[in-house]
């Protein structure tokens, strides 16, 4: 028996799938990716090959997954989905590799998660199309080599640091990374969502709803199905005002900051006199994974003008400040006279 949280949950995630674009014309934004790719895939299909291998990277809910879907119906092959942390023996990546039909795209999610013993097995895969696999241990034990069928990789990670320089120069056909959205194309996602779900909404709604999206189309879509809930729940239209509504009882702020993002700058502010703080303090401070915030919380904080990332740390800026209507400490040297 599912709650009724979970029945939400599936319902979500079908809803998603619904909203996510099928076609290369639905794709609002990233403009730069799709003609790179567009050529990429183009060039590679006339030859009859599968395209090289392409990685993709930015922060989460920007559409990496979504690009992998439509480079893989753009060929019209198969795409076989898997993350970095479910492959965790060589022996799963053995069984995944041997299973993909000819020219089929491999999908591997949070490829930075990727263990270095599956990640050494990868590299012959992806240059020379073999597996190399060690059959038994010690004197007696040797090496097979088997031949696999082409295929592309297609892998994501948010975290493209973590990645070592072996692995990601084996993306020869491009290494891409997604930018936030404008405000005006999340409110075009915003208006193809509600076409989508048959909803009607006020232009100013979907500028209300866009302007709390942190330039990230999941988030507009979530919240485009919070906003759709609260005004069948309470029949009225949606408009300006539902959307304030309905994303305040959320816990999002004007500009699409949620209490744990308010609390990150709260801390810098109060318990390090607004920064430098590095990040290991931070995490500490605010009982945060480390990767937490550098994947979550600090792009869309950086990108809105709130915080600066600088070589000794994360200060909050001067709007950052007004955010919080808090008052910029006078700096150290005007204190102290200097
Ligand atoms: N839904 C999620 N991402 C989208 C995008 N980039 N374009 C259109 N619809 C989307």
């Amino acid at each position: 028996m599912s709650t009724p949280q979970q029945k939400n949950e599936v319902r979500d995630q079908w809803l998603d799938k619904t909203l996510r674009p099928s076609e290369w014309e639905e794709y609002i934004g990233q403009e730069g990716i799709k003609t790179n790719l567009h050529v990429l895939l183009s060039a590679a299909r006339a030859r009859g090959h599968a395209p090289e291998h392409v990685l993709l990277y930015g922060p989460p809910g920007l559409g990496k997954t979504t690009l992998a879907h439509l480079i893989a119906s753009d060929l019209g092959v198969a795409m076989k989905i898997t993350s970095g942390p479910a492959i965790e023996r060589v022996g799963d990546l053995a069984a995944i590799l041997t299973n993909l039909g000819t020219n089929d795209i491999l999908f591997i999610d949070e490829i930075h998660r990727l263990n270095r013993s599956v990640e050494e097995v990868l590299y012959p895969a992806l240059e020379a199309g073999v597996l190399d696999i060690i059959i038994g241990k010690g004197p007696s034990a040797r090496t097979i080599q088997l031949e696999l069928p082409s295929f592309t990789l297609v892998a994501a990670t948010t975290r493209i640091a973590l990645l070592s320089a072996p692995l990601r120069s084996r993306f020869s056909g491009g290494v891409f990374r997604l930018e936030f959205y404008t405000n005006e194309e999340i409110e075009r996602i915003i208006e193809r969502s509600a076409t989508i779900l048959g909803v009607p909404l006020t232009p100013g709604a979907s500028r209300a709803i866009a302007q709390r999206s942190r330039f990230t189309p999941r988030t507009a879509n979530y919240l485009l199905k919070r906003c759709r809930d609260y005004a069948q729940v309470h029949n009225r239209p949606l408009d300006t005002k539902l959307v304030e509504e309905t994303l305040a009882l959320l816990g999002y702020d004007a500009v699409g900051l949620q209490e744990t993002d308010r609390n990150l700058l709260r801390i810098v502010i109060e318990k390090f006199g607004g920064g430098p703080v590095g990040l290991s303090t931070l995490a500490a401070a605010t009982a945060e994974e480390e990767a937490t915030i550098e994947d979550v919380y600090e792009p869309y904080l950086i990108r809105s003008g709130l915080i600066e990332r600088t070589p000794r740390g994360r200060v909050v800026t001067a709007l950052g400040y007004e955010h919080l209507g808090a008052l910029p400490e006078e700096p150290h040297q005007q204190r102290m006279g200097i």
